[in-house]
């Protein structure tokens, strides 16, 4: 019992310590050049120098942690990162790159990792009561708890033992796997207490503000194991113009095409039919040539084939599955010098501008409720290493994810609409590598009002207030209503 008591103790201590911390976002130029140090003679000190900062530096301790600075954003801010630890270029040993960049990773990720798992964890303290007494929600908390130490027993291994870093990057492995399912086992979380309770609509805020920051979380500590267990782990199997999880000449047409196919692959399967797809690319730096960026390419094909998902349905929804054409889905792709724009067009009706946040809810869906027996797993991950047999429409997730993944490197995702003509729905990524930056959550104290401030009435009259409807619908209102 008593030692029970001590390791609690511990743990807590440990998780207040590096909860402490900011995480230390990376841009995507970042994680390619430390790769490129890994696999090429790179000989200029200066880039080695930029890199062993970045690496070795240690955490960043934000002053909301420790004085409250309301002004403070809760989502981490780029600058911050530009941080300033003396370090030698001369320190890495030119004659084991391999060896030495393994180290260098290491040494940043024992740190970084329990930052960013402490940082999530102490927002999921905060969730509303009962939510985190629901069996799902205490399991994906088991599964962090469980992680946390496991990095954390790292914390000071000797960096130049070579079977250290061949463990760590198993222990990595690992814990990617163990955190497979962490998305579908929230989002049951947040069902069964939607079905034990009716939630109020701060709850529901509460819920949303934090399944983003949550899952965002997720997507970024995912990336930095990818990335370290790709580049020196035992399994060779990736793409050989692929670094890490990145593809420095991401060719997005390719990946367009590849997300459509799969897309019609469903939509047939459900409708027997599908619409057609049109690209036009409009290269704005190098007129006429063929587009590509910098990118993380399953990344991208997840935002794709939702959105194909769901243009695919709107439009065969509209014309009806016996209509002898449907129109095309066009997809416009523009390169401009701080934009790369995919724009996809269908005309499957649109959407009433009053829905157009909603749409963005978890769980928010007009499509049937999947059956729970199907043979799915539609809330995977796309981390590239997930073989899903997903459904063409149902649990709501699908814009929420995709905008996630968007915003994870300062892109976005939007959508508009003409209702009664059809939908756009615009993905921006960053055109530059090194102005995408990882966007991450930060818990602080600004981010801890989130869970406790309660909405404020509103200082203009709203259409819904009149009309007592309740801002946010999720599934199971729609079930609600449609049963009776
Ligand atoms: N292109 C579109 N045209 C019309 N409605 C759309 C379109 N895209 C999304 N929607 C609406 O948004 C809802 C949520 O989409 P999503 O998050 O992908 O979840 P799901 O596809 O599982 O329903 C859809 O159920 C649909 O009502
Ligand atoms: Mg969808």
């Amino acid at each position: 019992m008593r030692t029970s008591m001590k390791i609690f103790k511990d743990f807590s201590k440990m998780l207040d310590f590096y909860s402490q911390f900011n995480p230390s976002p990376l841009s995507i130029k970042q994680f390619l050049d430390f790769a490129v140090l890994l696999i090429t003679s790179v000989t200029d000190s200066r880039f080695l120098r930029h890199m062993i900062i970045l690496l070795f530096s240690p955490p960043h301790m934000c002053p909301d942690k420790t004085v409250g600075h309301t002004s403070l954003s809760d989502w981490s801010n780029e600058k911050e990162e530009q941080r300033c630890v003396k370090a030698s270029a001369k320190s890495l040993p030119s004659c084991a790159r391999r060896s030495a960049c393994e180290r260098t990773s290491f040494i940043f990720l024992r740190k970084e990792l329990p930052v960013r798992l402490a940082n999530i964890m102490k927002e999921i303290q905060l969730l509303p009561e009962n939510l985190l007494r629901m069996p799902s929600v205490n399991l994906v908390q088991s599964w962090y708890e469980k992680s946390f130490e496991e990095i954390l027993v790292y914390e000071s291994e000797d960096t130049s033992d070579p079977k250290i870093l061949e463990t760590f990057c198993e222990r990595l492995i690992k814990i990617h796997n163990r955190h497979n399912d962490v998305v579908p086992t929230m989002a049951q979380g947040v069902i069964e207490m939607k079905q034990s309770c009716q939630l109020d609509q701060h709850t529901e805020h509460s819920i949303q503000y934090f399944l983003d920051r949550f899952y965002m979380s997720r997507i970024s500590i995912r990336m930095l194991i990818n990335q370290h267990t790709s580049l020196f782990g035992t399994n060779l199997n990736g793409h050989p113009r692929h670094i890490g999880c990145i593809d420095p000449n991401c060719s997005v047409t390719a990946v367009l095409k590849d997300a459509y196919e799969n897309a019609r692959f469903l939509c047939d399967q459900y409708y027997m039919i599908s619409p057609d797809l049109e690209i036009t690319e409009h290269n704005g730096s190098e007129p006429g040539a063929h587009i590509s960026v910098v990118y993380v390419p399953s990344h991208l094909y997840h935002m794709l084939f939702e959105l194909f998902k769901n243009a695919m349905r709107a439009v065969v929804e509209y014309y009806g599955s016996d209509a002898d054409n449907l129109p095309p889905i066009q997809v416009t792709v523009a390169l401009g010098k701080e934009d790369l724009t995919i724009k996809m067009s269908d005309r499957g009706g649109g959407i009433p501008r009053s829905l157009i946040d909603t749409l963005f809810q978890y769980m928010y869906s007009t499509a049937p409720t999947p059956s729970p027996s199907t043979d799915s797993t539609p809330l995977a991950a796309s981390d590239g290493d997930n073989v899903s047999h997903p459904l063409l429409a149902g649990y709501g997730y699908g814009l929420p994810l995709s905008r996630l993944y968007a915003r994870y490197f300062q892109g976005d995702l939007i959508i508009t609409s003409a209702e009664g003509y059809g939908t756009d729905a615009i993905i921006y990524l960053k055109a530059l590598s090194d102005e995408a930056n990882e966007l991450l959550p930060v818990f602080n104290k600004t981010s801890s009002r989130h869970y406790r401030a309660t909405i404020g009435t509103h200082d203009w009259s709203t259409q819904n207030q009149t009309m007592g409807m309740r801002q946010f619908t999720t599934i199971n209102d729609k079930r609600r209503i449609s049963a009776s």
